[in-house]
């Protein structure tokens, strides 16, 4: 008998975003053929019996080789990254590729792509940083670049080296809006932090926890009500990304019960760690490994943060993975001369890419707090459908790509710095006891980790993304 398909995928629990069923997958040319009670004959067989089989996971926020202005240095390029990522039970991941002042955002993405090239163990695709709106780059560059499937950007309101002045994002989300592409906010007031910090730097309070307080929820709340209000002014929708906690979600239900376009993404730092992890011990510098923007805030935040992710306040948990090493050769960690001065030039941002998927099923499913089918939803139907890749991405569905996570909800296991596969030498999420665990990541079709290990080769692909659905 000639075999019908390439793969079949048998006996587990498919889970969706809306629903979850026992079937068979049949899979043919790295696509899905067939779902049914029994595929028949396949080349390669999987048995998933007692396993979930999911959407393979989507992460929409991760920073994998970005170069930095001050001689510290990003600890994962598009090799490791996306080796953790695949290890972690993701199938396609988002980077950004960021323009740097005084170049050509269409060059910039020409670099990214250079980098990722044949490097990839998920698929890819980026979505743009706009950090110098010149008329060239609003005029052109950005109009051509979301015509050829870059339909996302994203612009901050904060950073020395990317913030944007008020007119400036005005003028980026008109783009947006006459382009249909999607535009997500950093929303922190620049303003505030460097008040903040120039107040804890005089009381000598430099240590690295003093971040979290110059970082303050009053100035990401207010950010978010002023894009809020950029949005509404010029009719375009946003998604405010890393969300931290309860006041800048509130801006945010205050949007949608006015019925702005506003959508919403949080981070597994704001469900699992709190600002007391900057602490370190006694105020040391250990505290720096937990330096990201927003910072992660305290438990009645947490609290509020479940709140957004049962109730749909957030549609999109993303890892925000930035990494850095710790220590990193000579000044090209967080552990630097100049950051062992003051707070304010520790490198911000944390890896997770790789423990993400886990952090939110053990805390959210096996814990009671969201179900399996809002766990897919949050982790990858949502963010292919807000960053054009449904039904093609996110989806168990025939047509679909062949991309699955088998996923064991009863695996124990704790995080360890020396199991994971990224490229930072520490994680924030040390010795976390984890519920339910990727088990093997299949990416059109084809094994690419199992049990925590990349067995493949790097085939992943760049993705081309369509308009978002937030936009069409
Ligand atoms: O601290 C963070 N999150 N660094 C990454 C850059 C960003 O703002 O997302
Ligand atoms: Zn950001
Ligand atoms: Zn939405
Ligand atoms: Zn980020």
């Amino acid at each position: 008998m000639s075999a019908s398909c390439d793969l079949a995928i048998r006996g587990g629990t498919i889970v969706t975003a809306a629903d979850r069923f026992r079937a068979d997958i049949g899979v043919r040319d790295g696509r899905i053929v067939e779902i049914s009670e029994r595929v028949e004959g396949a080349a390669e067989e999987v048995d998933a019996t007692g396993l979930l089989v999911l959407p393979g996971g989507i992460d929409a926020h991760v920073h994998l080789a970005q170069p930095t202005s001050d001689g510290t240095v990003m600890a994962d390029d598009f090799e490791t990254g996306t080796r953790s990522a695949a290890a972690g039970g993701n199938t396609t991941v988002l980077p950004f590729a960021m323009q740097i002042k005084g170049t050509s955002l269409r060059d910039c993405v020409t670099a990214y792509h250079r980098k990722a090239e044949g490097k990839c163990y998920t698929d890819v695709s980026f979505h743009l940083i706009v950090s110098d709106p010149t008329p060239q780059v609003l005029g052109q560059e950005l109009p051509a670049l979301v015509r050829d499937g870059y339909t996302s950007f994203k612009v901050f309101m904060t950073y020395d080296d990317l913030v944007l002045s008020d007119a400036e994002l005005l003028e980026v989300f008109d783009v947006a809006r006459r382009e249909k592409a999607l535009v997500m906010v950093h929303a922190e007031g620049h303003d505030a932090i460097k008040y903040m910090t120039r107040k804890l730097e005089e009381d000598g309070r430099t240590a690295p926890y003093y971040h979290a307080e110059a970082h303050a929820e009053i100035a990401e709340r207010e950010a978010t009500h002023r894009a809020i209000s950029h949005a509404q002014l010029t009719d375009v929708p946003i998604v405010i990304v890393h969300v931290s906690g309860r006041d800048p979600m509130e801006q945010i239900q205050w949007a949608r019960k006015r019925g702005l376009k506003v959508h919403a993404e949080t981070c597994p730092q704001y469900i699992a760690l709190t600002k007391d992890d900057l602490k370190g011990l006694n105020m040391d510098f250990e505290g720096a490994k937990y330096v990201c923007s927003p910072p992660p805030r305290d438990t009645d935040s947490q609290a509020a943060i479940w709140e957004g992710l049962r109730d749909g306040t957030f549609e999109l948990f993303s890892s925000d993975h930035c990494p850095f090493y710790f220590q990193g050769a000579e000044g090209t960690g967080k552990d630097n001369p100049r950051a062992r001065t003051s707070f304010k030039w520790v490198p911000n941002g944390i890896p997770g890419v790789e423990t993400r998927l886990p952090i939110l099923f053990s805390e959210g499913v096996s814990k009671g707090r969201i179900s399996v089918e809002r766990f897919v939803a949050l982790t990858a139907t949502n963010p292919a459908r807000l960053y054009g890749l449904y039904p093609r991405k996110g989806a168990i569905a025939i047509g679909a790509d062949a991309d699955i996570t088998l996923w064991d909800p009863d695996r124990r296991d704790t995080i360890r710095q020396e199991k994971l596969n990224h490229g930072s030498d520490y994680t924030p999420y040390e010795g976390m006891e984890i519920t339910g665990w990727p088990v093997r990541t299949i990416l059109r079709g084809r094994t690419v980790a199992r049990d925590g290990q990349v067995e493949a080769e790097a085939t992943g692909q760049y993705q081309s993304r369509g308009v978002s659905e937030a936009v069409a």
